[in-house]
């Protein structure tokens, strides 16, 4: 049996102080949106209490899908390499990135590559994109189960938070999947944006997601996990070698109940049941703001 965690949409607090300078883009409306709502909305103590709780699991792996920070200011990547640390070493965590960790363009050297160790697969296809110091996708062989991690981060304009995958990622995607499909593994596809068309409006959707589900359905996963929404989904793909669930969770940190789910976590338990896989989900999260961190939802997705 082996565990998967998965966390997403961090927005980790509080925000450092920016410099002026560091407000002339579109980071000056995120700086006001955090102050008019967001910082009661993502609350370090719920964080803190979900982590623990999760810790308590004693998962296998722990993936987080994105969007750590909030403006993409460099002090922000570094809580968030700490932040990183405190969770677990590299080989025991697996990080892709969200729209707010690429807010705005920021040298590697003082954003995301704070993050790279997090980011880094073996044997990853020489045809994949280098984003700074990170090739993606990139693929994590653990076990019995591989992780394949896509970017879909991309600066945008103001009031924009879609995504896309380059045209080399999606090009290499079903090779990658093929090939792990050949050596029997758990394909598990890390996304922060909802991968299938239709799952958020154009503002915030990936923009090349009809050739994402065309390339997964084509060479098949067992598991798609996303971020984004901020909400819990289960939907179901149908591949070439059978069903995908894609599924969403919460943020790991939304502690005032509103427009969005209190922060959640989900844990995917996966073995070989014969020439078949296994795979049940436990959602686990706040019922109310002031807690405890409970189980909400156990589910089996394929069998
Ligand atoms: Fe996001």
């Amino acid at each position: 049996m082996f565990t998967l965690a998965h966390v997403s949409d961090v927005h980790l607090g509080p925000l450092p102080r920016p410099h002026l300078g560091q407000l002339m883009s579109k980071r000056l409306l995120g700086y006001l949106n955090w102050h008019r709502g967001r910082k009661e909305l993502y609350q370090r103590d719920t964080l803190d209490a979900l982590i623990a709780d999760m810790r308590a699991q004693a998962p296998d792996h722990i993936a987080v899908t994105g969007d750590l920070v909030n403006i993409a200011l460099p002090a922000e990547f570094e809580l968030a390499r700490d932040w990183l640390q405190d969770l677990g070493p590299p080989d025991r965590v697996t990080v892709v990135p969200g729209n707010h960790d690429a807010y705005v363009p920021v040298p590697d050297a003082q954003g995301l590559g704070h993050w790279s160790e997090y980011m880094r697969g073996c044997g990853d296809a020489a045809t994949a994109t280098m984003v700074g110091s990170t090739r993606f996708p990139f693929v994590r062989r653990l076990g019995p189960i591989a992780l394949i991690g896509l970017s879909s981060a991309i600066p945008t304009a103001p009031f924009m938070a879609s995504g896309a995958l380059d045209a080399a990622q999606l090009g290499s995607l079903p090779a990658i999947l093929s090939e792990l499909h050949e050596a029997g593994r758990f394909r598990v596809v890390l996304i922060h944006h909802p991968p299938l068309p239709g799952q958020t409006g154009w503002r915030r959707a990936l923009r090349n997601a009809p050739a994402l589900r065309d390339a997964l359905q084509r060479a098949g996963a067992e598991l798609v996990l996303f971020g984004h929404n901020h909400m819990q989904s289960l939907d179901v793909l149908e591949t070439a070698h059978g069903a995908a669930p894609v599924v969403g969770v919460p943020s790991a940190s939304t502690g005032l109940s509103g427009r969005h789910p209190l922060a959640r976590y989900n844990l995917f338990h996966i073995e070989r049941a014969g020439a078949r896989w296994s795979c049940e989900m436990t959602g686990r999260g706040y019922r109310s703001p002031d807690g405890p961190v409970d189980q909400i939802e156990r589910i089996q997705l394929s069998s």
